[in-house]
Order: structure tokens, then sequence, then C-alpha cells
């Protein structure tokens, strides 16, 4: 590593462009971020600040936790009465932590943001928000002046909260862009041309922050689009200049991989079936099941093990999925541990509108089928098939019901059964 460019050492504004510099915070040690997205190379909190003829702007603030780095930064290279607009174009606490010290520091300056980004801010700053601080609220075409200087308003929303927004600054070419682009990697070096691939870096964040919302990066890159951008500056990681066009292509790439519901109606359906089974009772299950599944012209089946996997391993098949199935037996009242991760881990794919199910066996009170549905309902799949409970061994008369209901699940999906729950099996045992 060149050492001499590593920004890391010190708390100095890093300039990005004429007149625009990095005054973001470094958090190296960060191992977890959201609590379910591991982040091995730790993260930055990219804060930007544009110097104009009249004044400047501050784009974005960083976690609360890293405020003093921040401010040393801003410090650095403008003092807070030449602050004359505070823009945000993500609220969310990882960018808005120092926001409530800057407005104290810096109580002239409004805060530029999305019209949804106003009742947010409401959340964060709680009662008499709107009527006690200064908002701007902005879409795309409206635009501030530093004098001299332009920046100018996309609304970019839902990527990855309903506020987001990006900011253009006119000339410069620089495009601050939130979440958007970003990635979570620490490195004081800051700048993608003097890092090396992390293309992996930037394809993981998509995946867990971006992928739920993907349907929202087309528009927001039709506005990108016919802007020169010479740097993208997210809210994460490194400072993209390296051809940054490439970021915007990759991003229609990665928002276009197919993720089953809407899919081609000539393409095969596809039923996930995944199971935990303590005695092979709910694996017998789960074969049955894939078994009735797979007589369905049209449809292909896969039966996975939860027992000892990774759930965050299976997303993307999840997520090509048109259908899952989820079998557990019951253990103290409850659904075992892998299925609950694995639906947790489901909050970070778009899975609204599958088709989803579960079963499995139990000894006594087999509550872990309820309990699946309803948070497969939570997560708001289709379950259109009551869920079967089996007491213990299933045998040959159960293992047909574990067809039937395979052979339903799979008739929904390709239109060849109807919608109204057929099998019930609540009851039995
Ligand atoms: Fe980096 Fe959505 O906050």
């Amino acid at each position: 590593m060149d050492m001499t460019r590593d920004v890391s050492r010190h708390r100095q504004a890093v300039p990005i462009g004429q007149g625009v510099h990095w005054i973001g915070a470094l958090d190296p040690g960060l191992r977890t971020f959201d609590i379910i997205l591991h982040t091995d190379y730790g993260t930055t909190y990219n804060s930007y600040l544009v110097r104009g003829r009249d004044g400047v702007a501050v784009i974005d603030t960083v976690k609360a936790e890293c405020a003093d780095e921040f401010f040393a930064r801003l410090e650095s290279i403008a003092d807070y009465d030449e602050i004359r607009a505070i823009v945000l174009n993500h609220l969310e606490p990882d960018h808005s932590g120092a926001l409530p010290e800057l407005i104290q520091r810096a109580p002239q300056a409004p805060l530029y943001l999305s019209p949804r980004g106003v009742g947010l801010i409401k959340g964060l700053f709680k009662v008499g928000a709107e009527e006690a601080l200064p908002l701007k609220p902005v879409r795309t075409g409206d635009s501030l002046s530093l004098g001299d200087r332009t920046l100018r308003f996309l609304s970019t929303p839902f990527l990855h909260w309903p506020d987001t927004q990006c900011t253009y600054l006119v000339g410069e070419s620089v495009l601050f862009t939130g979440d958007l682009f970003g990635c979570h990697l620490c490195d004081g070096r800051l700048f993608d041309d003097l890092l090396g691939d992390f293309s992996d870096q930037v394809d993981h964040y998509f995946a867990h922050i971006m992928r739920p919302f993907k349907q929202h990066v087309g528009p927001a890159l039709d506005l990108i689009d016919p802007l020169p951008v010479r740097v993208i500056a997210p809210a994460h990681g490194p400072v993209l200049r390296d051809r940054p066009r490439r970021y915007l292509d990759r991003y229609r790439v990665l928002a276009a991989i197919d993720g089953g519901v809407g899919a081609s109606p000539d393409a095969p359906r596809s039923l996930a079936i995944f199971f935990v089974s303590a005695y092979g009772n709910t694996a017998r299950m789960a074969e049955a099941i894939g078994e009735g599944a797979a007589r369905q012209p049209g449809v292909r089946v896969r039966i996975h093990d939860l027992s000892g996997a990774e759930a965050i391993s299976f997303l993307a098949e999840i997520e090509a999925a048109d259908a899952i199935l989820l079998g557990s037996p019951t253990i103290n009242a409850d659904a075992v541990k892998p299925i609950w991760d694995l639906l947790a881990s489901l909050a970070v794919i778009d899975v609204r509108g599958k088709v989803g199910g579960a079963f499995g066996s139990y000894g006594w009170s087999g509550e872990a089928v309820r309990l699946i549905e309803e948070r497969l309902r939570g997560l708001k799949l289709r379950v259109p098939v009551a869920g079967l409970r089996i007491k213990l061994i299933p045998d040959e008369e159960e293992l047909n019901a574990c067809r039937e209901l395979g052979a339903k699940v799979a008739g929904l999906l390709t239109g060849a059964s109807e919608t109204e729950p057929v099998v019930e099996m609540a009851d039995l045992g």
C-alpha cells in the first residue's frame, strides 16, 4: 500500500475535484451492518463538501459515533458560517448521525432533501421537526446555486429507503449518490483506481441492500444516463473516478437478473423445498412433496437439507424460485433455528407474491408449521395451501398426502390447480 496516499493517518479533507472534498469517516472495525450484513472489510461513511463563490454545501454526514472525524475534516476546509446548504441524500442514521450537531453548528443552513425525507426527518428530530427546521424539499429538476456552481437534484426513491436522492454538481460532473453504487470497504486510499478489483464488494452490496428494490434501479439510471459523470461519490466505500460509467452498467446488469416472479410465461416454474429433520421424518415428507411436485410438467423441483448450511447461500435460488416450501420438526413448541435463519435472511430479497408453504413432523403439539406460515405471510408471500403436519413417522397414506401437497403447489405454479386450500392436515394426529 502507498501510505502517502492513506487518508486514515490524518483528519484532513481530501480533494476529489475542483472545490470538492471528501470529509467522511473511516470505520475499519465494523463487522456487521444493519444487524444482518457481514462487513468483513469495514466501511466508510462518505460525506462531501462543495465550495462555491457564495459559500459551501455539505452533502450528507456520518454515523454519530464517527462525528469527531467528520467535523475535524470539515473544519480543515471550511468554517461553519460558510455553510449555506446541507444536502441530505439519505437519512439512515449512518449518514444522518452527525446531523443534529451540524445543525447546531451551522443553524443558518437549510436542509435540502426529498419530500419523503421530510416525512422521515420527523422520526429523527421528533416533535415539531418540520416547523423548527429550515427544510427545503427538492425533486428532479430542482437545483441549488452556490453562486458560480450549481447542484442539481435527482429523485431516486427506494434505493434503498423511500427518501433516497442523488445530487449532481454541474460542470465538475460529480454525482453524489448516497448508498447507490456504494460498498462496504474501508481503505484509506479512498479512490477506486488505487485499490485494484473490488467489484465483488460492489456486487455484494447490491445483493444485500439494493436487490429488494431493483425495480427502482432502472428509473434512477435513466435519470443519470444523460449526464456527463466524471466522478461517482457514493456514501460508502471508495470514490469512483476510474471509468465511472461501468458502475452504472453493472447496476443495469444486476437489476436485470430475474427473480422468478414475472419470468417469461414459457419458462419452467421452480419450487425450492428446504427442510431440517431431527429423525428423518420431515426429510421423508420433503422427498414425498418433491416427488408429487415433480410429476407436474413444467415444474423444476430442488430439495435442500438446511442442517449445517448457510442460509445466505440459498438466497439467489429463492429469489429465482416461484415457490418455496419449508419443513421443520417442532422442538420446544417452535420451528428450528436453521428455518428461522433462512426466514430472517429473506428480508434482503424480494419474495413478495411468491407461493410459500410449510410442513413438518412433530411429536406433541406441532406449532412449527403454523409459525412458519405466519412468517411467510408476514413477508408477503402467498400461502394458498394449508400446511401439512404429520405426527412422528409418516405412513404411506400420509406420504401420499405429502405427494398431493407437492402436486397441488406445483399445479398452482402452472395454472393446473385452483388457489383455494385443498390440503388440510392440521388436525392429523
Ligand atoms: Fe448507508 Fe442506507 O445507509
